[in-house]
């Protein structure tokens, strides 16, 4: 089948390649010009593992391209996703749709044919219906089905999660719509994914309820996190003594900085909007959101802590910027606001991440990059684990220990044992595990310590 996907970020060209890996010849537009001559040229703009295999394969094969320009690929396509930003729209949070509209507009002038229009991106309930209007105003006779076709994978194990995928949600009453979206995702439903066909504003609201559940989720774990720093018990067991309870489930309940990246903030925000607008209020959501805001901020105050609440004059080591890892992604990282926080506090701030620096030099100013997780630390006073890159998991303590200003370890991710840190000499704190340890119980300066 011939796709045409509108829009190459990290769902567009993941999808695509995916899909032409399938069998399907898919080209991939993008307004972007320097994107899309990268791609043209083989070199991939994003961090996503495998990506880069994927999409050279399926290029070499002749099933996958790109382009600056819909026209022809929409005119030649049976399908044509609209896999845009729909970001939060400044000021009220509600989803900044001109984009897929602008998309939609851009299409309409191009088909040729019954075509089926697909939209990947998160959309608010009703976005679909518009469309068909928008659609319609330009061409009043256009053959079109608008399908609701929302995207579950995760950035970071994107191509596992679209060719395993949990269920297909498929939004439409259209009988030739569902046969070529089946066609589309035969070769999945040939490994038994199973596709859940819905009405349009069904399949809409699918996407934006799953988002704000798993947000929802981290955000209790989060808040039990906080209750057993009081009390003394450890998040981590109780996470698993839930988890085990097949009605739970293990996933999504590990406590740590606050939710962060490219969907959940803005899906949620737009999720209470709709909410709002429909005199049904979100009230869990609305909470989820503000506790959430607040616990980013709040991660600096545990840092801080560990000095008494005093950060002037103090050099503070990051490591991990990415808002999870295995992606280059910074779009609402939970870094950004803990720097800020940091820098309010007075502390003199050295980053480092595997894949994200780049990015992270467009939203972070006044930091210091540094080349590895040694270079970073060095003469620091404390170092905060932010996001739980493999690499971070074994750090050398003696190493860190000698070259420390003070032997100070914030786990916000809580990838060490409590006990193997506090051996090493550190001072260490990490999320809802009992209070900070330390042999010295106070961080004191490595020189006191080893001299
Ligand atoms: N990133 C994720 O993990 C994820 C997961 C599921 C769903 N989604 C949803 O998918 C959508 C896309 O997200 P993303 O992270 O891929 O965004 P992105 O910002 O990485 O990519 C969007 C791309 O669309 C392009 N674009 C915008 N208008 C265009 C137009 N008229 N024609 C051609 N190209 C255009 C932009 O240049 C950009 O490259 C969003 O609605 C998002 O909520 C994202």
């Amino acid at each position: 089948m011939r796709v045409a996907m509108i829009g190459t970020g990290y769902v567009g060209l993941v999808s695509g390649a995916c899909f032409a890996d399938f069998g399907h010849h898919v080209t991939c537009v993008d307004k972007d010009g320097a994107k899309i001559e990268s791609l043209q040229r083989g070199l991939i703009p994003i961090f996503e593992p495998g990506l880069a295999e994927l999409v050279e394969s399926n290029s070499r094969e002749g099933r996958l391209d790109f382009s600056t320009d819909l026209a022809a690929p929409v005119r030649d396509a049976e399908a044509v996703f609209i896999a845009v930003g729909t970001p939060s729209r400044r000021g009220d949070g509600h989803a900044d749709l001109s984009y897929v509209y602008e998309a939609a507009r851009e299409i309409a002038a191009e088909i040729d044919g019954f075509t089926v229009i697909i939209t990947k991106s998160t959309v608010p309930v009703g976005t679909g219906d518009e469309l068909e209007r928008i659609i319609h105003q330009i061409r009043p006779n256009a053959e079109v089905a608008i399908v609701s076709n929302p995207e579950f994978l995760r950035e970071g194990a994107a191509i596992q999660d679209f060719k395993h995928p949990d269920r297909i949600v498929v939004g439409t009453e259209n009988v030739r719509a569902k046969d070529v979206m089946a066609a589309l995702y035969r070769p999945l439903y040939l490994n038994a994914a199973p596709i859940l066909y819905t009405g349009r504003r069904t399949a809409e609201l699918i996407k934006y309820a799953a988002n704000a559940f798993l947000a929802t989720k981290i955000t209790f774990i989060n808040e039990i996190a906080d209750l057993c720093e009081k009390i003394g018990a450890d998040v981590q067991e109780v996470a698993r003594g839930i988890g085990l309870d097949n009605r739970i489930g293990p996933k999504f309940l590990h406590a740590g900085p606050g939710y962060g990246g490219s969907c959940f903030p803005k899906d949620t925000q737009a999720l209470i909007k709709t909410a709002q607008d429909h005199a049904a209020p979100l009230r869990i959501v609305e909470t989820v959101c503000a506790v959430n805001d607040v616990r980013k901020r709040a991660m600096a105050r545990k840092v801080a802590a560990a000095f008494g609440g005093n950060l002037r004059t103090k050099t503070v080591a990051l490591l991990g910027l990415t808002f999870k890892p295995n992606t280059d992604d910074m779009r609402e990282a939970p870094a950004i606001a803990l720097v800020t926080a940091l820098q309010d506090m007075g502390a003199k701030v050295r980053v480092y991440d595997p894949v994200g620096m780049e990015q992270a030099k467009t939203v972070l100013t006044d930091v210091t990059y540094c080349e590895g997780p040694y270079s970073c630390a060095e003469d620091a006073d404390a170092l905060v684990i932010v996001t739980e890159w493999e690499q971070f998991r074994a750090l050398d303590l003696d190493r860190l220990m000698q070259i420390m200003a003070c032997p100070v370890l914030i786990d916000l991710r809580n990838v060490y044992w409590p006990e193997d840190v506090a051996r090493s000499g550190f001072f260490y704190d990490s999320i809802g595990r009992p209070g900070p340890t330390s042999l010295a119980k106070q961080p004191v300066k490595r020189l006191a310590l080893v001299g």
